[in-house]
């Protein structure tokens, strides 16, 4: 018997996950000064955090010894107020949205069960599922990457648990629209997930429709518009009775107290939030108009940026060398070999992303 025998066999059938490039590993690559690089592969905000949250923790900083709240109920209360939804529907979840999942499918999934995700997408939801005995069952998207709703429709069994949406959509950038959604989670009996990471940069969110069904989730996270990526900060929108559900198998105490003080204080500074959004929206038209490749419409901090015939992994090396750190989306499931993703950077960065793609 080898030693990974003793490691549950779908853990180690899962492919390991394939983070953003880092500055570091790009600096030592290709021998560049980290200064030069720019980091647009991981769609973080490249404003930073709110200075208000920087403040919120220093001050706290000496209190590191005490246990945050288990609930991380002062979070709670500012995303009720941040989004208008009722506390008793709400969860915080640290490690970021990606906790959510995880608490989530340890709640819901048993050996057997399915989850349908709409491919390509967030590769997280089949990495968590699979982690917890489930099965995914993926539903490609259509050429423009809509979704199909009949065709997602008949993917759903007696053994769905979960169908997944991300919207707007890693790495596409496109959203579903209310129609569509209301008419799956009308449709089904299982849970729908509503992934809205990007919500911020979007025209339409679903937070309120959570008050209409009692089988939809939305999830969120601080991560991106707020900047608070390192932090690790999630939270969910479900019916009461599943919060219910969830704070009992939940772990404890799993948003630091750092991060509770520095999420209550983002959240307010709405000053920083508009200035990341604004900066985005900008940047996204600049990015579309210019780079000489076709490039989806996108509801995201991104563009998704279409090379073929010629391969992403080529022009993503060209644009590693000038120091541009963007994805290559070939590690995405459904996404073929020539698709670039590009988060909006500032004007100075947008600008030597475009350089650097014209002079492929
Ligand atoms: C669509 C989507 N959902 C969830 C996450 C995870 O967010 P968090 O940083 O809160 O774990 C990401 C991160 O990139 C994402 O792109």
């Amino acid at each position: 018997m080898e030693r990974s025998d003793l490691v549950k066999p779908e853990i180690r059938s899962i492919a390991p996950y394939v983070p953003g490039k880092s500055i570091e590993e790009i600096a030592k690559k290709y021998c560049l000064s980290a200064d030069s690089i720019i980091k647009l592969g991981s769609n973080e905000n490249v404003l930073g955090p709110s200075p208000k949250a920087i403040d919120a923790m220093i001050k706290h900083a000496g209190n590191v010894n005490i246990y945050p709240s288990a609930d991380a109920w002062e979070l709670v209360v500012a995303i009720s107020e941040y989004t208008g939804m009722p506390e008793n529907m709400i969860v915080a979840s640290g490690p970021g949205m990606d906790g959510l999942l995880d608490g989530l499918m340890r709640l819901l999934i048993s050996p057997g069960d399915e989850v349908v995700i709409s491919s390509p997408t967030f590769s997280y939801y089949e990495v968590s599922a699979i982690a917890n005995g489930g099965t995914p069952v993926f539903v490609r998207r259509n050429d423009d990457f809509s979704i199909d709703i009949d065709t997602l429709k008949t993917a759903i069994t007696d053994a769905t648990k979960m169908v997944f949406i991300c919207s707007p959509n890693n790495p596409s950038g496109n959203s579903i629209s209310e129609q569509e959604l209301r008419s799956i989670v009308e449709d089904v009996s299982c849970l729908v997930f509503v992934d809205e990471a990007y919500v911020e940069f979007a025209e339409q969110n679903f937070a309120s429709l959570v008050n209409d069904y009692d089988n939809l989730i939305i999830g969120r996270t601080l991560s991106k518009a707020f900047g608070l990526a390192g932090l690790r900060i999630g939270y969910g929108i479900m019916p009461a009775w599943l919060k219910v559900e969830y704070m009992k198998a939940g772990t404890p105490f799993n948003v630091s107290s750092p991060a509770i003080v520095a999420g209550v204080a983002a959240l307010s500074d709405k000053e920083h939030l508009n200035r990341s959004i604004e900066l985005v929206r900008e940047g996204r038209k600049y990015l579309a108009d210019n780079i000489p490749f076709p490039v989806y419409d996108s509801q995201a901090n991104f563009v998704l940026v279409d090379v073929s015939p010629v391969k992403a992994k080529d022009v993503c090396e060209h644009l590693l060398k000038q120091g541009i750190i963007v994805r290559d989306c070939t590690s995405f499931r459904d996404a073929g070999e020539s698709l670039i993703r590009v988060t909006i950077g500032t004007l100075e960065q947008n600008r030597k992303v475009v350089d650097g793609f014209t002079s492929f």
